[in-house]
C-alpha cells in the first residue's frame, strides 16, 4: 500500500497538540519537526546498507553503513521547512533540494515559483516534506518536477493528508509510497483538511 499512516503514540499525542487552534507557533514549530522526525524513521526503514570496518578499541570491527548516494530532502515552501530541521536531525548528511510551489487559494491550481534541485537526482531517494497533502496538487506537481529531474526513488512525507489528495498522488504516481500522521476526513469547500490543521504555513511562521 503506498499510504502509510504512522499511528505510533508519540506521534498520535504530539498531533493532538498540533490540532488545538490556541497552540503557540513555538509549540507548532516544535511538534512538525518532532513528527517529522518520526515520519523519517519510518520511511527510511529499508535504507540500504553496506558492510565497513570500523577500527575499534580492541581492534577491527565488522559494522554497516548506508550505501550509495546520499538521501536528498525536498521541503516544499513554505510550509515543508517547517518539517526540514527534523529529517535532518536523522539524516544529517542529507542534500536539499528546495521546491517552491504555492497554490492558488481561489483555483487550488499548484503553480510552481522554485526549482533548486541538487545533481545525481537519478542515483539517490527524495523525502518530499509537506505539512499538508489535500487536495495533491502541490505534491504531484513536485513528483513531477523530481521525475522530470531523472529521480527514480521518491517518498512524500506529510503531517496530514486528505483522502483526495492522497488518491490524486496515487493515481499519478503509484510508485510514491506517502507517510503520514494522519488521514483525515475530507477537504471544505476552500480546500482546507478537516480536522486538518489549519493554515500549517501560516502556523509555523505565524503570519497568521
Ligand atoms: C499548502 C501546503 C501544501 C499545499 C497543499 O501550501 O503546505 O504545499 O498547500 O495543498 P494541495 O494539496 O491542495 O496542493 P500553500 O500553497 O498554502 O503555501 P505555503 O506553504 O506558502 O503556506
Ligand atoms: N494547506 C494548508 O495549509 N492547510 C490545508 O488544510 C490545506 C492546504
Amino acid at each position: 500500500m503506498p499510504i502509510h499512516e504512522i499511528r505510533h503514540p508519540l506521534i498520535r499525542h504530539k498531533l493532538g497538540l498540533m490540532r488545538r487552534a490556541e497552540l503557540s507557533t513555538k509549540n507548532f514549530r516544535e511538534m512538525s519537526q518532532e513528527i517529522a522526525a518520526l515520519l523519517t524513521y519510518e520511511a527510511t526503514k529499508d535504507l540500504p546498507l553496506e558492510p565497513d570496518v570500523a577500527q575499534g578499541w580492541c581492534g577491527d570491527v565488522q559494522v554497516e553503513k548506508l550505501a550509495g548516494k546520499k538521501v536528498t530532502v525536498v521541503p516544499i515552501l513554505r510550509a515543508g521547512m517547517g518539517m526540514l530541521e527534523g529529517v535532518l536531525m536523522l539524516v544529517p548528511g542529507a542534500k536539499v533540494s528546495v521546491v517552491g510551489i504555492a497554490r492558488n487559494e481561489e483555483t487550488l491550481q499548484a503553480h510552481t515559483y522554485v526549482e533548486k534541485l541538487v545533481g545525481g537526482l537519478d542515483q539517490r531517494l527524495a523525502l518530499i516534506i509537506d505539512p499538508m497533502l489535500a487536495t495533491g496538487g502541490s505534491m504531484v506537481a513536485t513528483i513531477d518536477m523530481l521525475k522530470k529531474a531523472g529521480c527514480k526513488h521518491i517518498r512524500a512525507l506529510v503531517l496530514v493528508a486528505a483522502p483526495v489528495g492522497i488518491e490524486a498522488v496515487e493515481k499519478a504516481h503509484p510508485d510514491v509510497h506517502i507517510y503520514t500522521a494522519s488521514v483525515d476526513s475530507h477537504l471544505d469547500e476552500n480546500g482546507y483538511i478537516v480536522p486538518g490543521l489549519g493554515d500549517a504555513g501560516d502556523r509555523i511562521f505565524g503570519t497568521r
